[in-house]
């Protein structure tokens, strides 16, 4: 850096200190709108947390707007003021999961507390601090200099947890005005023992629901038994024949596009530490199964997995009912890795299901989302230029992650506007998101505003 970029960031570390207190409170006013996506009492909500990002970036001079969707609105705002500089796209979401079970809350998930550098809330985490932290960055820049080294364009989606069913619409019909050179995805995070990382992989998502009905109501499982299908057994049986009993997914052709690992993607992963001993008892698991020929790492980075994240049906009162029940469901995921197709993958799926279902029932196999991978270049040179942030910030230089869960919007921004992404967050691995007590450490926090205040800057001066 030279000498007048010294000063800058001394300037901008400086303003982002001496506002620190100010910030956080403001960050626990974004906390405290209720901002749940997939219920529909929440829909008044998730407009407050709307128009509060909006009058946030209109506030420091950032033209911003709740834009429609058909679902929740997305907010889009930008900042052009650097003609001739890179132009970066933004992405992170306003949406939080739900809170149940309630009762394990230590506060109500949106009455945020702040203790001992970490703030509690739903959404702190995923994916409102990271929202938030970007806002800190920005006006870092626009109050000490008042311009950005970088043009900048915010897309907040308000239906990322609820499967970014609007996005696509959305980001095609605004591609006039979204072109730029990089998408910046901040809602990913740290690694083990919360050091600094990058996600370099993502996995993709088809989530369907499988229903199996048989009589019109329950049946006397004494008169009826032994000559009707009963549901439930139906449905035991279609889920058996989805997996073997060594974590292999039995549905024919399920596995033909997944792209092997090399030799070097083992090499890399190998040298990531990963104490499974430890990854054990933080989460009370008694063992770790899953494909034979795979580490637990590859296992969540580079392997599909199939999952039924549900299963009802029947009686489920107190004592015992003796029933042949009229119908059972079941809900049931894949993450998907490269180069594996989300429709395909779903036609397999479904394909597999009726053919191995039993005599007696109908039963049908219905998606309900598709999400898409994502692997990015580990040399691109905006990566190359974020991990040099990274390692200024927090000290060492970044780990680079295979994560297990999915952000469709990524493979999106890639696929509709061409553009490289790179996935650069900052959440504490802890972070239980979508669990009780949900947490950001102020340290990550803070450390992520003044990251990105340096990356907006090294930006200027990457050639891509
Ligand atoms: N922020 C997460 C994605 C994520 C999870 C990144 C784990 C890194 C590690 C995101 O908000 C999320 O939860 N995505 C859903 C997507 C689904 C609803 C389409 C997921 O992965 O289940
Ligand atoms: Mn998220
Ligand atoms: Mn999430």
């Amino acid at each position: 850096m030279t000498d007048t970029q010294t000063d800058t960031m001394a300037a901008i570390d400086a303003w982002l200190e001496r506002t620190a207190d100010e910030r956080l409170a403001d960050y626990v006013e974004f906390l405290r709108i209720p901002s749940i996506g997939t219920l529909s009492e929440h829909r008044d909500d998730m407009r407050r947390a709307a128009d509060f990002l909006v009058e946030r970036l209109n506030g420091m001079g950032v033209s911003a707007e709740v834009s429609e969707t058909g679902g929740h609105p997305m907010v889009y705002g930008e900042w052009l003021g650097a003609p001739g500089a890179p132009t970066v796209v933004v992405y992170g979401h306003y949406d939080v999961q739900p809170v149940d079970p309630l009762d394990l809350w230590v506060r109500p998930p949106f009455e945020p507390r702040v203790e001992n550098g970490k703030v509690y809330a739903r959404g702190a985490a995923d994916d409102k601090g990271q929202v938030h932290l970007h806002l800190s960055a920005l006006r870092a820049w626009l109050e000490t200099h008042g311009r950005l080294p970088i043009n900048l364009k915010l897309v907040i989606e308000g239906e990322e947890e609820s499967g970014s069913e609007h996005f696509d619409p959305w980001l095609e019909a605004n591609a006039g005005r979204l072109g730029g050179d990089l998408v910046v995805v901040s809602d990913t995070g740290f690694y083990e023992g919360n050091k600094a990382a990058i996600t370099i992989g993502l996995r993709g998502l088809v989530y369907a629901q499988i229903d199996v009905y048989g009589s019109e109501v329950d049946l006397h499982s004494g008169s009826y038994g032994g000559n009707v299908q009963n549901p439930a057994n139906a449905l035991a049986h279609i889920i058996a024949a989805l997996k073997d009993n060594y974590g292999n997914i039995t549905v024919p052709g399920f596995y033909d596009e997944v792209r092997p690992l090399t030799e070097l993607d083992r090499a890399e992963l190998a040298r990531m530490p990963f104490d499974i001993a430890e990854f054990q008892s933080e989460h009370g698991l008694r063992d770790l199964v899953g494909e034979a020929d795979f580490n637990p790492l590859e296992r969540r980075g580079a392997r599909p997995t199939l999952d039924i994240n549900g299963i009802w049906g029947g009686f489920q009162g107190e004592g015992s009912k003796t029933i042949i029940p009229a119908h059972a469901h079941a809900k049931v995921s894949c993450r998907l890795v490269a180069d594996m197709d989300p429709t395909r993958t779903f036609e397999r799926l479904r394909e597999h299901v009726l053919a191995v279902a039993p005599a007696g029932v109908k039963v049908e196999c219905n998606l309900l989302n598709t999400g898409m991978w994502s692997l990015v270049p580990i040399d691109h040179p905006a990566t190359v230029a974020a991990a040099a942030c990274l390692e200024e910030v927090f000290g060492e230089p970044p780990y680079y992650l295979r994560e297990g869960g999915s952000i469709p919007a990524a493979a999106s921004f890639a696929r509709v506007l061409g553009l490289p992404v790179v996935l650069l967050g900052f959440t504490n691995p802890d972070d239980r998101a979508h669990a009780p007590n949900e947490v950001m450490y102020l340290a990550n926090y803070e450390g992520g505003a003044r990251t990105i205040a340096r990356y907006w800057q090294r930006l200027a001066e990457t050639k891509f």
